[in-house]
């Protein structure tokens, strides 16, 4: 059987982290997979998430399975930083939540029930946006189309483009949209803007899927929520999926959600009945440990309000390293504007720098960019800055 099967081409995102990693040059900088890093380029636990794990292991007395849904202090927990305690989605109990391996796993259980559910359904995905998107649907079987999004003129949204794609994507149909911190560019709609596309979702039928990775990496974690605030006042039915792996720093323990917001709790039961479904066909059941850490933390008054601190320092340091970046390339004399990346939200902006140019900053500088040009600010630190974009100065 095995004779002919052909090797695989690596992943572009998670193939450049292999190659980084067998690089000897020790001033290496590693701008590309979607991970954050503090100052000293180390990818940190937070100090809340070891506090509720000593908190569990003296706690935990059972690996049992869990629900097919996951643990359900979890659900309400991802339905409260979604909507925010007391909304009337959550009062009105017309949200459904399914704890799922990661991000990744919350989509494309998301995909399965699409496609089996909705056949003839297609997605549109934002162009750009996160790779695995395609891929992810595609497995699943949906086709996946293209709505405008970024204008590359200014590097920044191209509203009234987004616009005119929505306007031409039919009833029935689904969209991507990326709740912030907007994945490769980091544009993000305004709440303004937000409430413009739900009139125009709702008044075409079409089935918002809003794909919220980086809760609390934009401005905050509630205000951070602003944009769906604004899309559920106008949209009555839609898909959520949550990960936990940036602002928790749980990558490795797949902490994910899918949320279904419906017309009632009835609604709502019967299309969660289609999700768990797709779960026990998939996985059959999530992992544990990482929604305990959430359902902790975010549980407890004193640790929650340690981990918004912890975010906090997460965001600035990417924030400060987006002027340190543009200030530092101005200082070297580099006369091409980037000032939009200091506007940009969340780990990635577009550098606009072209594949040749990313190719020789991997082959002469050791420095690794996606080949889009899609760089993750938390990447940089005070130390790389220097050699960084002189590298990117002689590129250009
Ligand atoms: C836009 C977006 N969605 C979803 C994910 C999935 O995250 P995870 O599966 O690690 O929770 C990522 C991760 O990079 C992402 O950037």
């Amino acid at each position: 059987m095995f004779e002919n099967v052909q090797v695989a081409p690596p992943d572009p995102i998670l193939g450049l982290t292999e190659m980084f990693k067998a690089d000897p040059n020790p001033d290496k900088i590693n701008l590309s997979v979607g991970v954050y890093q503090d100052a000293q380029g180390k990818t940190p636990v937070l100090s809340t998430v070891k506090e509720a794990e000593k908190r569990l292991l003296e706690k935990e007395n059972s690996k049992g399975y869990l629900p097919m849904t996951g643990e359900p202090a979890y659900c309400e927990r991802v339905q409260e930083m979604l909507f925010g305690a007391g909304h009337e989605i959550i009062v009105a109990k017309r949200a459904a939540t399914a704890q799922c391996p990661g991000g990744t796993g919350a989509l494309r259980v998301a995909g399965d029930y699409l496609h089996t559910v909705h056949p003839g359904a297609k997605i549109w995905l934002s162009n750009p946006t996160w790779a695995n998107h395609n891929t992810i649907f595609a497995a699943a079987g949906l086709t996946c189309e293209k709505y405008d999004y970024r204008d590359p003129e200014t590097n920044g949204l191209d509203f009234d483009a987004l616009c005119a794609s929505i306007k031409k994507i039919p009833a029935g149909d689904v969209i991507l949209l990326h709740g912030c911190c907007h994945n490769p560019t980091g544009i993000d709609p305004t709440p303004e803007q937000w409430s413009i596309l739900g009139d125009l979702l709702a008044a075409q039928g079409i089935l918002p899927l809003v794909d919220f990775a980086y809760q609390g990496l934009a401005v905050g974690v509630e205000e951070d929520r602003a944009g769906l605030l604004e899309l559920v006042k106008k949209v009555k039915q839609l898909l959520i999926c949550s990960s936990f792996s940036k602002n928790f720093g749980l990558y490795r323990e797949r902490t994910g959600a899918l949320t279904v917001v419906a017309d009632s709790v009835e609604q709502a039961a019967t299309v969660m009945s289609q999700i768990k479904l797709r779960i026990r066909y998939n996985y059959s059941n999530p992992p544990s440990h990482g929604g305990q850490i959430v359902a902790t933390v975010l549980g407890d008054k004193e640790l929650r309000a340690k981990w918004i601190e912890e975010v906090a320092e997460i965001r600035n340091r990417i924030n400060e390293m987006r002027h340190l970046f543009v200030k530092t390339l101005k200082e070297k004399g580099v006369t091409q504007d980037f000032s939009s990346i200091i506007e940009q939200r969340g780990m990635f902006s577009f550098s606009g720098l072209t594949k040749e140019q990313v190719l020789t900053l991997r082959e002469q500088y050791s420095i690794y960019i996606v080949d889009s040009g899609r760089i993750n600010v938390a990447g940089m630190t005070p130390d790389n800055m220097d050699r960084l974009c002189e590298a990117i100065k002689s590129v250009l």
